[in-house]
Formats: C-alpha cells, sequence, structure tokens
C-alpha cells in the first residue's frame, strides 16, 4: 500500500542520515571498527514497540538490534507471551555501540533521541515497552511522565497512560533483558512483566 511506502521510505531516511552522522560522538568508533549502525527492525505497523538502550558488539557488527545474549532472553520473553519478534517493532536510542558497551552519555543521547522519536511518530506503537532504565527515563520524560520516575526495581511491571501526537499510547516499564542472561529469578520477574505487556495490547485492540 501507499501507506506502508511511506513507513518504509521514512524509516529508510532515518538509516540514511545516520549513516552519515559523523557529528555524532560515536561515528569515529563505528567506522574504525567497521561497525554498522543499528536503526531498528520488526513490523512497520506493530502495535508493540520496544525500546532498548544501545547496540552491543554482535548488533553493531549485525546492524540489527538484539541479537545477541540478550535478544535470545527477549525471543524467550515474547515465545512466553506466544509472540515473536516479528510482529513487534524493535529499537534503542542510541544507534551506534558505545566502546566497552559503557553506559550511555547525556549527550549520546541528545544525538540519537531525535531519531527514535521519529521512528515512533512514524510506526505510531500502541504499546511502548522501555528495556531498562535509560530507555525507561527516555520515554518517560518524552510523554512528560517524569514526575513517576522511581528507580526500575520498583517502576518495572507498571504502566502508564499517556498522548502520543497519534492517540493514547500505554507506556510500560520493563527491566532490560540482559538482567536475566545469567539469573533466572530476573527472568521470572520478567515472564510476568511480559504478560502485563500482553494484556496492554489487548486493551488497545
Ligand atoms: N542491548 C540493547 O539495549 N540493545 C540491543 O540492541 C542489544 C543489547
Amino acid at each position: 500500500t501507499m501507506v506502508e511506502d511511506a513507513r518504509n521510505e521514512a524509516l529508510k531516511r532515518i538509516k540514511d542520515e545516520v549513516l552519515t552522522l559523523e557529528e555524532s560522538p560515536l561515528y569515529e568508533y563505528r567506522t574504525k571498527n567497521h561497525y554498522f549502525p543499528v536503526i531498528g527492525e520488526g513490523d512497520h505497523y506493530a502495535k508493540l514497540m520496544f525500546v532498548g538502550e544501545a547496540p552491543g558488539r554482535t548488533e553493531a557488527q549485525t546492524g540489527r538490534p538484539f541479537v545477541g545474549a540478550a535478544g535470545r532472553i527477549l525471543e524467550e520473553l515474547l515465545e512466553s507471551v506466544g509472540m515473536n519478534r516479528s510482529e513487534v517493532y524493535i529499537a534503542n536510542i542510541l544507534k551506534d555501540r558505545p566502546p566497552e558497551n559503557r553506559d550511555p552519555l547525556p549527550e549520546e543521547i541528545n544525538v540519537y533521541g531525535p531519531f527514535l522519536d521519529r521512528q515512533i511518530e512514524i510506526i505510531q506503537p500502541s504499546v511502548i515497552a522501555t528495556l531498562g532504565r535509560y530507555s525507561l527515563g527516555y520515554i518517560m520524560r518524552k510523554f512528560e511522565l517524569e514526575l513517576y520516575l522511581q528507580p526500575i526495581s520498583y517502576m518495572h511491571g507498571k504502566s502508564f497512560a499517556a498522548k502520543a501526537s497519534y492517540g493514547d499510547i500505554s507506556i510500560v516499564c520493563l527491566y532490560h533483558p540482559a538482567v536475566a542472561v545469567y539469573n533466572n529469578k530476573m527472568k521470572d520477574t520478567l515472564k510476568k512483566d511480559f504478560q502485563i505487556v500482553k494484556t496492554l495490547i489487548s486493551h488497545h485492540e
């Protein structure tokens, strides 16, 4: 359809812009290491969008989000609620890998955040699931919910109603799947929280 083409084209434009983003503090690190930017992937009409933090090494080597150890956990969590990655959209705040997977810097969030904002406007998800504390902080501030920000140990599994430009949405706070790589208790917590994600999606149908 024309609409589908428009979404595809708008997302491609983001990819082209990030590819040549020489002003990014991570541009030189990307090119030196022959890494790819990681924009996002999935259904351009997804009701559910995941927002992670930043690409890791495997992601930067392939140009795809959540394809390493954390990605395997994310897939298992999706399967636990009868979903798979092809029916959701997966993005990150940062589109380039920070050295040694260190935490994102405010300057980096400022550079890449507007691309995530555009992805949200294009895909128009009714549910945004944040993965980890950086995406939680970014999305809560973006939707003017910063008053509700608490430690993620308190916020995980909680959801918030928010107003997007295109309509009413839900934001749901999740731990980053990487916390469950060596911690089965955390995996159980994430599985419980994914049930909430599933319920929220059904409420937007
Ligand atoms: N962790 C993230 O936050 N994003 C990825 O794409 C991979 C690992």
